[in-house]
């Protein structure tokens, strides 16, 4: 059997760990030859690539195992790129979320002018990375989860158009996790489901077991009453912050209770609500680097300092085996259904063709066939031709270095309420991003 290599781009990022131990976990189903870290912060990877090391050597010895800060070295003789890097880091994602919240504009990671902002600076080094792991080795495959994913993949379909590159997003995972942990089910993988929208904005309008029946009234019911708490709590999504966006789904249901949400949908439809209930002071990002970021590293020093990985509280990130399966259907033409971000191009049949779209497709060793999900309703259609308009505006923007559509993109956006808040927005982000957007004219 064919034993694969994998870089994972990144490799500083709080979910490298969790990644590494899902996929020790799954080598019977994708043999790995070797792992390789990259990232552009040598310190930071430092710290999670000596505990990787460790545990490596500990559970399979035979993976050969790099770090490197070395293109050439990263992307050479390997057959997947796993990428989640996060451009500027938390100290930007900071200033992405507080700029906005400043002039009383919500303030968020991928929805509204902070992903916009995140978007400028993600384009150029994810496609730089896509352009290292085709001159070294151009039979390999990009699956990108780095955010924010609707910006990142409108700017790979428009300015890399033949490059192998899957864009993939883990939060309709981890609600189909709520989802069936509310109706019963031990696993999302009973489920079967209809979806369609954008990344960070859809809606499921089918959900049915392995033999067909219809699941979506019950969840629909659960939603309406709980949004997606339930009683099992999300590993992945465990503070408060996230308590509270899957309770606010309830509201963001009501809007069209046929269906069922994704969760992001809240800042689009309650935006009024987000800022209120803000403290402009303290963001997720610092609740991310006090929580995830100084558990993640502390826990890696330990497993440095005591030479083993015997008795660290790093866990296997069990959800994210959908990269696993990913690069499965890919190596193996599993023919896996998924939900990806893939060019339109009439799966939603009254909807621009050129747009990314999220939508099931099955999965094979030729790429994804997106599978048609007919048409949409006015108000979804009205409110994703608004949020694909903005994002390819920003792709626009980068591409052409233009500040004039940067501003039109904040204008449209539905978070925004009106041209001058945009330019003062504007202003403020173009300071703050010196350095990590393209210079603007
Ligand atoms: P993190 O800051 O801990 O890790 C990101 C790493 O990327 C850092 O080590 C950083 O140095 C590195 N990096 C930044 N720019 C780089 C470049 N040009 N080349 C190489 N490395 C670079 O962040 P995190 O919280 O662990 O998140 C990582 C990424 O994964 C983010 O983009 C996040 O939004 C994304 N993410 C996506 C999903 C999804 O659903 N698609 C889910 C979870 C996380
Ligand atoms: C979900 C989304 C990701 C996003 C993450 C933020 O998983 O799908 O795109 O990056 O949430 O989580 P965080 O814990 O960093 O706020
Ligand atoms: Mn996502």
């Amino acid at each position: 059997m064919k034993k694969f290599s994998i870089t994972i781009a990144g490799g500083g990022s709080t979910f490298t760990p969790g990644i590494v131990l899902m996929l020790l976990d799954n080598l019977e189903k994708l043999p790995i030859d070797q792992i390789k870290f990259f990232d552009n912060d040598k310190e930071r990877q430092k710290t999670i690539a000596g505990a990787c090391r460790i545990i490596l050597n500990e559970k399979a010895p035979e993976i050969r195992f790099t770090e490197t800060t070395d293109p050439a070295e990263a992307f050479t003789d390997i057959d997947f790129v796993m990428a989640h890097i996060r451009s500027g880091k938390y100290a930007m994602r900071e200033k992405d979320e507080k700029i906005p919240l400043k002039h009383g504009v919500v303030g968020q990671e991928t929805c509204g002018p902070g992903g916009i902002a995140y978007g400028m600076r993600s384009i150029g080094d994810v496609l730089e990375l896509v352009d290292f792991m085709e001159t070294y080795s151009p039979d390999a495959w990009f699956l990108n989860y780095s955010n924010p994913a609707a910006i990142v993949a409108e700017a790979t379909r428009k300015l890399r158009p033949n490059s192998k590159i899957l864009n993939i997003c883990d939060m309709p995972i981890g609600i189909e996790e709520l989802m069936a942990s509310a109706i019963g089910l031990e696993s999302r993988k009973e489920m079967e489901v209809d979806y369609y929208g954008l990344n960070h904005f859809g809606w499921w309008t089918g959900i049915r077991d392995k033999e067909g029946n219809d699941l979506l009234p019950q969840i629909r019911e659960h939603v309406s009453k709980f949004g997606y708490v339930t009683e099992d709590q999300s590993l992945q999504h465990a503070d408060a912050s996230w308590n509270n966006t899957f309770a606010k789904a309830k509201d963001v249901q009501a809007l069209d209770p046929e269906t069922v949400p994704n969760t992001y949908l809240k800042y689009y439809f309650y935006p009024d609500y987000e800022v209120a209930h803000s403290n402009p002071e303290v963001t997720r990002a610092n609740e991310v680097m006090e929580g995830r970021e100084t558990f993640v590293f502390g826990e890696c020093r330990k497993i440095i300092e005591n030479g083993t990985a015997a008795d660290s509280g790093l866990h296997i990130d069990e959800h994210a085996s959908y990269i696993v399966d990913l690069a499965r259907a890919i190596a193996y033409n599993t023919k896996e259904r998924m939900l990806l971000i893939v060019e339109n191009n009439g799966a939603i049949s009254n909807f621009e063709p050129t747009t990314m779209v999220e939508v099931p497709c099955i999965v094979g060793s030729n790429g994804p066939e997106p599978l048609v999900q007919g048409e949409i309703p006015r108000f979804q259609k009205g409110l994703m031709e608004q949020q694909a308009a903005v994002e390819k505006l920003v792709v626009e923007a980068w591409d052409e270095k233009s500040s004039q559509k940067l501003w039109q993109a904040l204008t449209l956006s539905r978070i925004v309420p009106s041209a001058q808040v945009a330019k003062d927005i504007l202003e403020d982000l173009q300071e703050a991003n010196k350095g990590y957007w393209p210079e603007l004219r």
